[in-house]
């Protein structure tokens, strides 16, 4: 094995020496190209020329537009004299309830009826008049609106939100009629063109009315219709929304229920099951259990079980141990390792004992406990047991200690929670970036504020997600095949539980906490703030998660509806989630070969990463997909345009998952040796792993601003990419599981981290949720600099995993406390 071990840094060396080769095609030569396209965008030309051809398209002078815009009094009354003359292609009609229409000839098209609100049409063509007399309130609300002038040519920003304030601070007057109707704000947004204008309108319009009358206008001015108008509105509590709410305030009464038990009763509880005489060491003994995060100490339970006489009697609890070890620290290669283990030791310490049957594993694991006067208590109190479990696992009191310690032990794998947390934090910068992309104040600037090379840390983020996916690859591998080893002779049918429950727990541990999320951010998210053209997103939220919200449990949310497209994903971000747990599911496939015969199971991983990495080819290639601002090489689009072909497919994903299980299966084959290596081959393994991921991440950036990238080298590198990422990280996590980490093992494996890497999963699921709360709220633009977006990641990472947290005591701990009365069923069945 130890031969394999070696064989890694070559591995390593190899995936370097490629990786410089495609980095060396890519800067070969001269740049005749870079300084003409930067010197292109400085000027300007590129998006300007783009920008004035849409609107040309559309039958529209920019240079008038812009004109007329700036131009108050002029523009207000011809927008007069224009919807005076809608009026007059109308006829009134009386509504059901009394309110009168105006019924158009010309039929929008997709309405049934083209009507508008007279009392819509006469309050502006009154605001108009007003603006015209320079009446107040009329004033405030037309200089409200968003407006244009000749800088947005040299700074390509064609988007004014306004002032959403100002146009809403005027309130009716029912009295005076003076205000005579309240403002509501809107805003006008292009379609296709990244340019829209904030809008302010009487608030006795309806979007609809506003959208009509938008639209009567641009026919009557002769141009084809080019935007639309999406006004603020207060979300009303629908039905959905207050269920879901009804159901969070059920858990959080639940939690409310188990931490005042724990602080005021569990004294009671516990000496009525075990006896006053042991109270104070139960409670001291569970706490401590709180602190342990060591899977080995968990590994060593488990062999203890097994060595008892009475194998069969605790295969089921081994299983389960086994997923929720495996489990839990896979899910920290996302997710939140640590947690679940402790409260689930509680329960052993707790509920699992009585049933005569499994009195051999109830002893053993009352040793565990350490008290022979518990042992003879416990199998007459099941009841208080259960309870206790429960409502402790409940405890935000007790689930808040055990997520937020910190204390090392002799956990070996300490490393792998610094690469979680960083990896997330990672992930939450390049989203915090890339969730204000269309809502900026310097779009220009931004463009050349962030062409230098450090940037690809923002640019090339989507890496960070490969971490997980090693760490995922590693953790079932590693940790499933030491079960496997650990529990050697089983009967069919106790092989079959231990399977379906390695599926069932990580489902079970995943799913809950993923659809409360999904329900905190289709469902509540609305109901945070408005900013400008938000109703619009927020009504495409709700369509596509009322579609498709099924296809999340399932975690097929990558493949259905096919072809994928990851806009239209009610969770978008969550693609890696289902990825990850289909990799999961077939990892069993490999982990068996692998276990039975090594060899043949390297040969399997190889040829799924040989078939993964040939369609990843074939695709990148058939579709002439490039690493530069140049066009595509092919004209193969794939359909529809912006389906995704390869960045969220499981076959295109799998590479550094599987360099992760090579990994983990060298470690598991290693059973804690550690291989002698010389200094030399140390560092120039770090060496070599260091610059694959440093070429990986910022070497393509040489490419960015060529136009003359031979096709050859684009598809090499997105080919190789992640798999170049995972077998770096893969050797990160290799030397320093192997002690050869030096300062960055050091790092990786700071206390700090280890609180934080326990809320991973939660802070994957829920740090959209937090930065687009901002992106959807904020009344303006958002201006890029290097300051701003560092007081944007930062705000994003500390409410992020405050949010994670609430989310973990709120649902994660009722969801376990669920799952021990299952599994106290499954026993005493
Ligand atoms: C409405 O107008 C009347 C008369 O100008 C004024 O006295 C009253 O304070 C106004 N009401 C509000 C709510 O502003």
């Amino acid at each position: 094995m130890t031969t394999l071990a070696r064989l890694l840094p070559i591995v390593v060396a190899a995936t370097f020496v490629v990786v410089v080769c495609c980095f060396t095609t890519v800067h070969a030569g001269a740049d005749p190209y870079l300084d003409k396209y930067l010197a292109s965008v400085r000027q300007n030309k590129h998006g300007l020329e783009d920008i004035r051809k849409l609107f040309a398209d559309r039958g529209l002078d920019l240079n008038n537009v812009v004109e007329n815009m700036g131009n108050n009094q002029e523009f207000a009354k011809l927008l007069l004299e224009k919807l005076s003359s809608v009026r007059d292609m109308g006829t009134i009609r009386e509504g059901e309830n009394g309110d009168q229409f105006y019924v158009f000839d010309n039929e929008v098209p997709d309405r049934p009826e083209t009507l508008v609100l007279a009392s819509c049409l006469t309050d502006l063509i009154r605001l108009l008049v007003d603006v015209s007399l320079n009446v107040e309130y009329a004033s405030r609300m037309w200089v409200s609106r968003g407006k244009l002038d000749e800088s947005a040519f040299y700074t390509l920003l064609f988007k004014d939100p306004g002032n959403r304030w100002l146009c809403q601070s005027v309130k009716e007057n029912k009295t005076s009629q003076n205000p005579p109707f309240s403002g509501k704000y809107c805003y006008s947004a292009a379609f296709n063109i990244p340019a829209g204008l904030g809008t302010c309108v009487p608030d006795t319009c309806t979007e609809e009315d506003v959208n009509i009358l938008a639209w009567l206008l641009m026919i009557l001015i002769g141009i084809e219709p080019f935007y639309y108008v999406d006004c603020t509105e207060p979300t009303p509590w629908n039905t959905a929304d207050i269920g879901f709410t009804a159901g969070l305030a059920f858990f959080a009464l639940i939690v409310l229920c188990g931490s005042l038990y724990d602080i005021f009763l569990q004294q009671l509880v516990l000496g009525k099951m075990r006896g006053y005489a042991v109270a104070d060491d139960v409670v001291k003994r569970s706490s401590q259990n709180a602190v342990e995060n060591d899977y080995e100490n968990v590994r060593d339970d488990t062999v203890e079980d097994d060595q008892g006489s009475d194998v069969a009697t605790t295969s089921i609890d081994s299983a389960m141990d086994a997923t929720d070890d495996v489990q839990e620290e896979m899910e920290g290669a996302k997710v939140n390792g640590g947690y679940d283990f402790r409260v689930e030791k509680e329960v052993k310490d707790g509920v699992t004992k009585e049933p005569p049957a499994h009195k051999k594993n109830v002893e053993v694991e009352i040793d565990d406990s350490g008290s022979s006067l518990q042992r003879a208590k416990r199998s007459n109190n099941l009841g208080w047991a259960v309870l206790h479990a429960l409502l402790m696992s409940f405890s935000a009191v007790n689930n808040c200690k055990k997520l937020l310690s910190a204390k090392k032990t002799k956990n070996t794998m300490a490393v792998l929670n610094g690469l979680r947390v960083v990896s997330m934090f990672w992930v939450i910068l390049g989203h915090s970036c890339s969730f204000y992309i269309g809502r900026l104040m310097n779009p220009l600037e931004s463009l050349i504020l962030t062409d230098v090379i450090g940037f690809n840390a923002i640019t090339n983020a989507t890496l960070s997600v490969d971490t997980f996916f090693v760490l995922s690859g590693f953790l079932v591998t590693y940790l499933t095949l030491k079960q496997i080893d650990s529990v050697r002779k089983r009967s069919t049918a106790q092989w079959a539980g231990f399977w379906s429950l390695f599926y069932f727990h990580r489902w079970w541990r995943l799913t809950p906490v993923y659809m409360a999320a999904m329900g905190i951010y289709a469902l509540l998210m609305p109901h945070f703030g408005q900013g400008w053209n938000t109703e619009v997103i927020y009504e495409y939220i709700k369509s596509i998660c009322r579609q498709q919200w099924w296809t999340h449990p399932l975690y097929i949310n990558n493949l259905y509806p096919w072809p994928n497209v990851l806009d239209d994903s009610c969770m978008g971000w969550s693609w890696y989630l289902a990825n990850d747990m289909q990799f999961y599911i077939i990892s069993p496939l490999i982990l068996i070969v692998l276990y039975k015969n090594g060899k043949a199971g390297l040969a399997l991983v190889a040829s799924i990463m040989f078939v993964s990495l040939s369609s990843l080819f074939g695709l990148n290639w058939h579709y002439g997909y490039t690493i530069s601002s140049q066009e595509p090489y092919t004209d193969n689009v794939p359909d529809p345009e912006n389906a995704d072909t390869t960045y969220s497919k499981p076959y295109t994903r799998i590479p550094p998952y599987l360099a992760g299980m090579v990994v983990g299966y060298v470690m598991f084959k290693l059973k804690g040796k550690r291989i002698k290596m010389p200094p030399l081959m140390v560092i120039s393994g770090w060496l070599a792993a260091l610059t694959t991921l440093w070429f990986t991440l910022y070497g393509i950036w040489f490419s960015y601003q060529r136009m003359d990238v031979p096709q050859a080298t684009a598809v090499m590198y997105l080919t190789f990419c992640r798999l170049a990422w995972g077998v770096g990280v893969g050797w990160i996590i290799f030397a320093c599981l192997q002690d050869y980490g030096g300062p960055i093992g050091a790092i990786l494996s700071w206390q700090i981290w280890i609180p934080l890497a326990r809320l991973t999963y939660c802070a994957y699921l829920i740090h959209p949720v937090i930065l687009f709360s901002r992106v959807y709220s904020d009344a303006v633009l958002f201006h890029t600099s290097y300051i701003t977006i560092s007081y944007l990641f930062v705000a994003n990472v500390v409410l992020s995993y405050a949010s994670a947290l609430v989310l973990s005591l709120l649902v994660e701990g009722p969801t376990m406390g669920l799952e021990k009365v299952m599994f106290g069923k499954f026993k005493r069945s």
